[in-house]
């Protein structure tokens, strides 16, 4: 109501039966922002259009390991049926397989903004035929072997309770050892499963345990075909914050085969 204030489409749309709302001031530049990502949308490296994240959903700000993803799928020579993409967040790596030539993926979440989101923007048109999604838990309600399985995991261990959106950077104990045991039953015995990681947890001092290096070691499931790394661009000089790790910091493209 305050004269000049910008639009805000969310009210509207989550919330049609409603008129007035009173929220703190940082909750109104929350959604203000979030507002002004979905509709201007987000340009990435990787993908010709660009991606529209819905409220409260994760979206990549920063883009090698989109690009080091995209370099594997462009000389990957296995079947392109079928792909699981667990925690499909704002579409981009399902996008990207599609883009490359996969014929169906099917996507999880557990991110009920997400799920909605995603259905919103595909809408009626070829792309919801070739993207399936499932509000779920890891694979959802997918149980089909697959030719490649996907996994942007969270990148930090939990030090908290988690509300939906922490859930895209957090992960708790029981994460990787669940998502690599129902990995092995649905991967084919020929397919390939890519995991993204970072060294963020690592450089920062949080924790010296690498789930994916602590899978292959222990797992007994998995081995390792190739390891791709790409140094994360310098956050830009306006940053002020103290960000001396950044130098450090790498993200990495996991590929797996069943042992
Ligand atoms: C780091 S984001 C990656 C999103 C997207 N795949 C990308 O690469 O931009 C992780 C996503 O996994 C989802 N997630 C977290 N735990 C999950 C679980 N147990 N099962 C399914 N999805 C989960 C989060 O909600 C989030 O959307």
């Amino acid at each position: 109501m305050v004269k000049k204030s910008p639009t805000i489409g969310w009210f509207e749309k989550l919330y049609p039966n409603t008129s007035t709302f009173l929220l703190p001031f940082p909750q109104v530049q929350g959604l203000n922002s979030s507002w002004q990502w979905y509709l201007k949308g987000i340009t990435t490296p990787v993908l010709r259009n660009k991606i529209h994240p819905y409220y409260g959903t994760y979206f990549p700000t920063r883009f090698e390991h989109l690009e080091l993803f995209d370099n594997w799928l462009k000389h990957y020579e296995g079947a392109k049926k079928t792909a699981i993409d667990v925690g499909i967040g704002s579409g981009v790596l399902s996008l990207q397989m599609v883009k490359h030539g996969f014929q169906k993926v099917f996507g999880t979440d557990t991110n009920p903004n997400v799920i909605v989101g995603l259905a919103e923007f595909m809408g009626n048109t070829k792309l919801s035929r070739k993207i399936m999604l499932d509000f779920g838990h890891l694979f959802g309600k997918w149980d089909k072997q697959t030719e490649l399985i996907v996994f942007n995991p969270p990148w930090l261990p939990k030090t908290h309770d988690l509300d939906s959106l922490d859930e895209a950077i957090y992960y708790d104990e029981k994460l990787f050892p669940d998502f690599f045991k129902v990995a092995k039953e649905r991967l084919l015995p020929e397919g390939k499963l890519v995991v993204i990681f970072s060294n963020l947890a690592e450089i920062t001092g949080v924790t010296k345990e690498h789930p994916i290096a602590k899978e292959l070691l222990e797992g007994g499931r998995f081995q390792l075909e190739k390891c791709f790394k790409k140094r994360v661009k310098k956050a830009s000089n306006k940053t002020k914050r103290d960000q001396h790790w950044r130098v450090l910091e790498e993200v990495e493209l996991w590929i797996l085969k069943n042992k």
